[in-house]
Order: structure tokens, then C-alpha cells, then sequence
């Protein structure tokens, strides 16, 4: 399945009955699978998670460490970029140079590098730390 379709499919069941924004989230490891996340919400409201969190807890849990690309699709006709956290996030995973499509729902794309969405980024080799 394309990264556009898994994105778009996971974010219809997105839980969104705070702020009504369904966001879904796509993304290929290396070996080409693809992992789909969606916000889940929380009445407790900083509980809940975003969309691109999901996607990299799903590739984590299946044993994948490298995104080499992904997709976010949110609601409303401008795309909504990740987050700062989630360009954290997806920083943790991912190369400089690896693209982040963020697109609307009536199908507006607006694609970046990681490196373009998090300049001058904080990375795991400040640490030293291989991706164990
Ligand atoms: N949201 C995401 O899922 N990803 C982002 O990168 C931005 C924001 C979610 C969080 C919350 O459920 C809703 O969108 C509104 O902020």
C-alpha cells in the first residue's frame, strides 16, 4: 500500500472528539514496510498522542529503527506540518535528507526534508549512542 493511502485510511479512525482534527500518519522503515498511526486523544488533554508518534511506536515495536520516508495527511485545505515534538520525533529515526510529505485533506502536498523542518537538530550522535 502507498504511504498517501495508509496515511489517508488510518486517518479516518483517528480519535479527535476534542479537537475535531484527524491527523494520520505513514511512514516506510527501511526494509520497506509501512507503519500507520493516528492522534488519539485523551479528556485528560495532554494525554493524548499525535499521529506520527503512533506510526514510530508501530515501526519500533515490529523491530525497525530507519524511516526513509513519510506521510501525514490532516484536515482542512493547508497541510499541517508535525509538530515540533514529532519533528523530534521523527528526527530520532530518520536521515537529513529524508522527505516529509505533509498533505491536506483535498489533497495539497507540502514536502520537506527533516533536515528543512528541524535545522541545527539534536540528534542521537551528540550522545555517542548507537541505535541498539
Ligand atoms: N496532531 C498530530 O497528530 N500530529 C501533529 O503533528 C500535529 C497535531 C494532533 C494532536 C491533536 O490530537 C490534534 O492534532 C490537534 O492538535
Amino acid at each position: 500500500m502507498s504511504l498517501m493511502d495508509a496515511a489517508r485510511e488510518v486517518r479516518e479512525r483517528a480519535y479527535a472528539p476534542y479537537s475535531k482534527f484527524k491527523v494520520g500518519a505513514a511512514l516506510r522503515s527501511e526494509d520497506g514496510q509501512v507503519f500507520a498511526g493516528c492522534n488519539v486523544e485523551n479528556v485528560a488533554y495532554p494525554e493524548g498522542t499525535c499521529a506520527e508518534a503512533g506510526a514510530i511506536a508501530a515501526m519500533v515495536a515490529a523491530g525497525e529503527r530507519t524511516i526513509v520516508e513519510v506521510v501525514v495527511v490532516t484536515d482542512g485545505a493547508t497541510p499541517g506540518t508535525p509538530c515540533g515534538g514529532c519533528r523530534q520525533r521523527i528526527r530520532e529515526f530518520a536521515g537529513p535528507a529524508t522527505w516529509v510529505h505533509s498533505v491536506s485533506s483535498t489533497g495539497v502536498v507540502v514536502s520537506t526534508t527533516v533536515a528543512e523542518l528541524l535545522p541545527h537538530s539534536f540528534g542521537p550522535e551528540f550522545l555517542g549512542t548507537t541505535k541498539s
